[in-house]
């Protein structure tokens, strides 16, 4: 990993700067970069503007590590709400949530219960509930929980998990996870990893994500390939092309205001593309963990403040 990377990364979990840059006007001007605004509205007003750019969205309360219990339901209510406006907004919408912002850290069964509200709440609806991934620390957990959801058999289809490339372990827990048919987004992976867990080359990561790609293509369950990386994406394409995999089976993923040129090429060119929307006043783990992915963004969002 490279030092910046790891810099942005350490930086995101300081709690003194997270606490300066969000109260600070300057900071949340940067954050519109990649988060859709601070309310409910702000996130569907985005979801209907890129609707009709003929994208799909999830979308993101942004929020991690809730310390009690009243927080963690604070949190859940917010997505209760949601999933009430989606459906009769005619969105094709769904939601994405962190378990540690719904109590993990708390205990599993404090997460477990809430979310499972929130599933069945998806099951009314006829929406669908993603699991982001968060650390190593979480990733059995959060795979546990996910396939206990999902067996429940109303609850088929309405709630999957995210896989990431960059850990040792994916291809089994693909495998674990596909024999249930569980719906996974693939992505690189966002956190600081151990070089025991976690490949520290990019070029392993993208091996294995390709890799990965291919047998989520051929299970027969609907993915999310969730990546900016035009290599990642020509590869996806290519392995379908060839072994006939119909296009509209899967979906493309990727983050409000990363790559928007690509958004769109890939929509004209007929492919499904889905947009994770984040929104709320917690933006500066999930805005520190992007300009790590990416620390050009850094001279970006600069050169646009002072351009203002
Ligand atoms: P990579 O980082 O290798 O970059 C390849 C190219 O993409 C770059 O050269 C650049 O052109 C472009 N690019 C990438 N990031 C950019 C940025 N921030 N700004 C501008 N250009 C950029 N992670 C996780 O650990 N748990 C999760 O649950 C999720 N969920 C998730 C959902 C969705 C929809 C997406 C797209 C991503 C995630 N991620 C995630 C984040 C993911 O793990 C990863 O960190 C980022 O997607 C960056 O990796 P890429 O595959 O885009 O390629």
């Amino acid at each position: 990993m490279s030092l910046l990377r790891s810099t942005f990364i350490g930086l995101s979990r300081n709690a003194r700067l997270r606490h300066f840059a969000e109260q600070s006007s300057l900071g949340r001007r940067m954050s519109s970069r990649f988060v859709a605004g601070f309310r409910i509205e702000d996130a569907l007003v985005a979801a209907n503007q890129l609707a009709a750019q003929g994208l799909a969205v999830t979308l993101d309360s942004l929020g991690e590590n809730v310390t009690t219990p009243e927080q963690a339901r604070q949190s859940a209510q917010v997505y209760h709400w949601l999933l009430d406006k989606i459906d009769p907004a005619q969105l094709n919408a769904n939601v994405s949530l962190k378990l540690t912002q719904m109590g993990m850290d708390l205990g599993p069964d404090v997460a477990g219960g809430i979310v499972s509200g929130l599933v069945d709440h998806a099951v009314q609806t006829n929406s669908f509930v993603r699991v982001d991934m968060e650390g190593t620390e979480y990733t059995q957990a959060t795979i546990d929980l996910v396939r206990q959801l999902h067996a429940k058999p109303d609850n088929r289809g309405h709630v999957g998990v995210v896989i990431q490339a960059y850990l040792r372990r994916s291809a089994d827990d693909i495998a674990r996870l596909l024999s249930d048919r569980i719906r996974i987004r693939l992505c690189k992976g966002a956190y600081r990893e151990p070089p025991d867990l976690a490949f520290p080359e990019k070029k392993d990561v993208d091996a294995n994500f390709v890799a990965l790609t291919k047998t989520l293509l051929k299970s027969g369950v609907f993915h999310g390939i969730a990546t900016h990386d035009p290599a990642m994406i020509d590869a996806t394409k290519e392995f379908a092309r060839t072994e006939h995999i119909d296009p509209a089976s899967f979906e493309f993923q990727m983050l409000y205001g990363v790559r928007r040129d690509l958004q769109r090429s890939l929509v004209k060119e007929g492919y499904k593309v889905r947009i994770y929307v984040p929104f709320g006043d917690e933006w500066y783990p999930y805005f520190m963990r992007r300009l790590a992915e990416r620390p050009a963004n850094v001279l970006f969002l600069a050169r646009n403040f002072f351009r203002k």
